[in-house]
């Protein structure tokens, strides 16, 4: 099946981890707004990236204070994650519209989402903007300088997904969700390329 390139082209690449993105506006107002087309971009320097539309208040919030945090949500706040992703005017605090609870980052200004299974507090390095015809989204790479998950979702070292139910963004068809119920190790043998 061929799809056409319409609006919703990329649900062919889902499903997608999805976060909150959190920000602060020059008076200190927090903004909490859902993010998928987020990825790590470099190993060290540890370095991470996502993509927003040029007249969202989390690009303008990141431009006036250098900084944000990127809270992975889980299942749980599925309502709650959506509700931040209303068109609220400028200087709304949505984690508190949305009935989340804000938690102090450790190195950066703006909060993390403690209902959020894990904490990744980033600093500005680089906007890419692109002409409209080029692309309708910007890019912003930050430097994680902090990285933290709720205690209860590590388990020997592991990140454990079945219990911490992070949201999947699928976009192929009818808007939906998919959470994880079953973890495949890796097969054991060699699978390094061979000369
Ligand atoms: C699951 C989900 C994922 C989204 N992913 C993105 C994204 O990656 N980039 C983006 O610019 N907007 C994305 N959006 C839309 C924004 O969250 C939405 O437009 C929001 O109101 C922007 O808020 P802001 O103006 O406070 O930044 C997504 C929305 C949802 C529900």
């Amino acid at each position: 099946m061929e799809l056409a390139l319409g609006h919703n082209w990329y649900g062919m690449m889902s499903p997608r981890f999805t976060a909150l993105i959190t920000t602060v506006d020059k008076d200190g107002t927090p903004n909490a707004a859902p993010h998928s087309f987020v990825m790590p971009f470099s190993h060290e320097p540890p370095v991470a990236c996502f993509s927003v539309i040029p007249s969202h208040h989390t690009l303008a919030n990141v431009r006036e204070t250098g900084e944000f945090v990127i809270n992975v949500a889980p299942e749980p706040i599925l309502r709650q994650m959506l509700i931040c992703s209303r068109h609220y005017p400028k200087g709304v605090n949505e984690i508190k519209e949305a009935g989340l609870t804000k938690r102090k980052s450790k190195l950066v200004k703006p909060p993390s989402i403690e209902e959020c299974v894990l904490w990744i507090e980033c600093r500005y390095i680089l906007e890419v903007a692109f002409p409209t015809e080029i692309s309708d989204h910007n890019m912003i790479f930050g430097r994680v300088v902090r990285a933290e998950c709720k205690d209860e979702f590590v388990t020997k070292d592991e990140f454990d997904a079945l219990k911490a139910k992070p949201i999947l963004h699928n976009r192929w068809g009818r808007e939906a969700f998919i959470i994880a119920e079953r973890v495949v190790g890796r097969p054991k043998g060699e699978f390094r390329e061979v000369k």
